[in-house]
């Protein structure tokens, strides 16, 4: 049975096992995290103690992994969502931005947000089916060459 709880700082170990290569730690990440992962810096590049991180498990083991960065203007943005390989294409990606989304339109935010590039394909239908959509990316949000999506109920 999949759950989902509150990240670990130890659960990053394990998320960073599953960057295999340069252009997924980009896709994952976009240029915040170099590769190969720095695991002693990853847990700030990643800004995890001002995140909701999210971590889904299976039998106890780590499967996926998602957060929820608050951004200036009550804005909350949805960030390195990532799937263990060997578990990908069974739901967990949909299981965690879906709880993303809904912790996010509970806290009813200015808007809500994500990056994403235009070539991930995978997560690209995953976001539009969620109902996000491409944007301005607002003067407060750092340039990227991501697309910037936005929530629209
Ligand atoms: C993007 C990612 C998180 C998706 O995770 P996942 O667990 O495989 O996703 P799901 O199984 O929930 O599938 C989500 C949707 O994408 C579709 N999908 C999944 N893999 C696909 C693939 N390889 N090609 C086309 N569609 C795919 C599924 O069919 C599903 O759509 P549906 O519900 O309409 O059928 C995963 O591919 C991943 O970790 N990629 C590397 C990191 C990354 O790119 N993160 C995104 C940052 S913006």
């Amino acid at each position: 049975m999949v759950r989902l709880r509150a990240s670990k700082l130890s659960d990053l170990s394990i998320v960073a096992s599953w960057i295999e290569s340069a252009s997924t730690c980009r896709l994952w990440c976009g240029t915040r995290v170099s590769y190969p992962i720095d695991r002693a810096s990853l847990p700030e590049a990643i800004e995890f103690g001002i995140s909701d991180s999210w971590t889904a498990t299976s039998s106890r083991a780590v499967v996926a992994f998602g957060q929820l960065v608050p951004k200036p203007g009550g804005r909350l943005h949805l960030a390195r969502l990532i799937t263990a390989p060997e578990d990908r294409r069974a739901g967990l990606g949909r299981l965690v931005t879906s709880h993303l989304l809904e912790t996010a339109r509970a806290r009813n935010p200015s808007a809500i947000s994500l990056n994403v590039s235009s070539e991930n394909e995978t997560a690209l239908h995953l976001y539009k089916s969620l109902g996000f959509s491409a944007a301005n990316r607002p003067q407060d949000e750092a340039d990227s060459p991501s697309m910037y999506m936005e929530f629209s109920a």
